[in-house]
C-alpha cells in the first residue's frame, strides 16, 4: 500500500516566517523520534525556501563523524553547483552566438587548514559568485554537537559564520533530544549559548489520519473509524510511518479491535522498546536484581550481593526483601536453578540488559 507525502506547507511557512522576522536569532526545534522532522526540512521547508528565493542547505549531524567537515562539504558542494549553473548559462549564451569563447573558470574558495575558517571562505566565495545568495541553513540532529567529539568546535564555527553573515543566513536547528538541545543553547560555557529560540515540533494529528484513511475508506466495504484511528495515531506517538504500517496491516488482516491491536503492533515493530517498557515497570529493586543476574551475580541474598544491591539502589535491603522481589517477578522472567542461582529466561531481556541497557539509565546497569 503506497501512501504519499502529506504536505505541511503551513508548518513550513510558520518556521520560515519566524526565521525571516527575526533573522538574527536562530531557531531550534525539538521533536521526538520519527515524527517527521527530517521530512519537513527536506521537502516542505526546502521547497518553500526555494519559492522565496532562499537556497536551502540541509546537513545531518547524526550521520557525520565530524560535523564541521560535513557542513563545510555541503557549502563546497553548493558552491560547485552554483558555479556549474553559471557555467551552463554561459555555454548556452556562447553557443547561441556561435563563437568560441573560453569559459570563466569555476570560482574557488581560498583554502585554510582551519575548517572553521574554511567555512567562511566557502561562504565568501558563494557571495562572490552570487551576491544575492541567501541561505536557509538546516542543521538536523543538532544535539549531536553536544555528544560528538568535535561538536563544540563545529558549533564555534557555525556561530562564527552566522555572526559574520547575519543578513545572508537563516539558521534552523532540529533535534530529537530535548535535553541535548537545551544543553546546547542553555549552557553558559558553550559557543551556542543563547544562540537560538526554542520551539517544540508540531506533530501530525487528525488531519494526517484523514489524509491516509479517507481514500482507503472509499475502497473498503467496512470503512475504518477515523475517530478510533486518531486515538491509535496518538498511541503510536504521532509517528506517520508507523501509522501507515499499522493501517496497512489492519486492513490486510481484517482487525476488528483497532485500539487493542496497537500494543502487539508496537511490540513487533520495536521489540527493544517493548522490552525496555516492560523492564521499567518492574520495581527499582527488581531492576537492580535483574541487572546483577544478567552480569552473572549468583547468591543474591548473600552478604556481598546485598552490599552491591545497596550501593546500586542507594539504600540497604534485607535478604527477605530480595527474595520477595525475585518471587514477585512475572513467572517467565527467571529460571531458578536452586542454591541461589538464577538465569534470565527471556533472551530478549537478557540481551538488552547485557548490550543495550547501559545508556538507558538502568540502575547500576552495564
Ligand atoms: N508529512 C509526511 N507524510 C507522510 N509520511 C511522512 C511525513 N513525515 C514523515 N513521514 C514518514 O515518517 C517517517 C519518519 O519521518 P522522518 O525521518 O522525517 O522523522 P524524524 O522526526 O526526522 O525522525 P528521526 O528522529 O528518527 O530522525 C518516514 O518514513 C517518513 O517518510
Ligand atoms: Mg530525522
Amino acid at each position: 500500500m503506497d501512501f504519499e507525502h502529506y504536505p505541511r506547507t503551513d508548518l513550513a511557512q510558520h518556521y520560515l516566517d519566524r526565521l525571516t522576522a527575526l533573522p538574527e536569532r536562530a531557531l531550534s526545534i525539538f521533536g521526538p523520534r520519527q515524527v517527521g522532522k527530517t521530512t519537513l526540512l527536506q521537502n516542505d521547508l526546502s521547497a518553500l525556501a526555494h519559492q522565496r528565493g532562499l537556497t536551502p542547505v540541509y546537513v545531518d549531524f547524526m550521520s557525520a563523524d565530524d560535523p564541521l567537515h560535513a557542513l563545510s562539504g555541503r557549502l563546497e558542494d553548493l558552491l560547485l553547483d552554483v558555479a556549474g549553473e553559471l557555467r551552463n548559462t554561459q555555454v548556452t549564451r556562447v553557443s547561441a552566438a556561435r563563437f568560441g569563447v573560453t569559459l570563466a573558470p569555476a570560482p574557488v574558495a581560498a583554502r585554510s587548514p582551519d575548517p572553521g575558517v574554511q567555512l567562511q571562505h566557502h561562504m565568501a566565495a558563494l557571495k562572490r559568485v552570487n551576491p544575492d545568495a541567501r541561505l536557509l541553513l538546516m542543521l538536523d540532529e543538532a544535539q549531536e554537537l553536544v555528544r560528538k567529539r568535535d561538536g563544540e568546535r563545529a558549533m564555534k564555527a557555525i556561530r562564527g559564520l552566522f555572526n559574520t553573515y547575519r543578513r545572508d543566513i537563516l539558521l534552523l536547528m532540529t533535534g530529537s533530544s530535548r535535553d541535548g538541545l537545551l544543553w546546547l543553547f542553555g549552557e553558559h560555557h558553550r559557543a551556542s549559548f543563547g544562540l537560538a529560540d526554542h520551539e517544540d515540533f508540531q506533530v501530525l494529528g487528525r488531519e494526517f489520519v484523514e489524509f491516509v484513511v479517507r481514500p482507503l475508506n472509499q475502497r473498503l466495504n467496512r470503512p475504518l473509524d477515523i475517530e478510533v484511528l486518531s486515538q491509535v495515531f496518538a498511541q503510536l506517538h504521532h509517528r506517520p510511518a508507523d501509522f501507515v504500517a499499522f493501517v496497512s496491516r489492519a486492513v490486510m488482516t481484517h482487525v476488528e479491535d483497532l485500539l487493542g491491536a496497537v500494543k502487539p503492533f508496537l511490540a513487533s515493530r520495536y521489540p527493544v522498546e517493548a522490552i525496555r517498557e516492560r523492564f521499567f515497570r518492574f520495581t527499582p529493586l527488581q531492576q537492580v536484581l535483574l541487572a546483577m543476574i544478567a552480569s552473572g551475580t549468583a547468591q543474591l541474598t548473600g552478604a556481598a550481593a546485598l552490599r552491591e544491591v545497596a550501593s546500586r539502589l542507594g539504600t540497604s535491603v534485607s535478604a527477605a526483601a530480595v527474595s520477595k522481589a525475585l518471587a514477585s517477578l512475572p513467572v517467565d522472567t527467571l529460571v531458578t536453578h536452586g542454591r541461589g542461582r538464577h538465569e534470565i529466561a527471556d533472551p530478549g531481556l537478557l540481551h538488552w540488559l547485557r548490550e543495550g541497557a547501559t545508556g538507558d539509565g538502568v540502575a547500576g546497569g552495564g
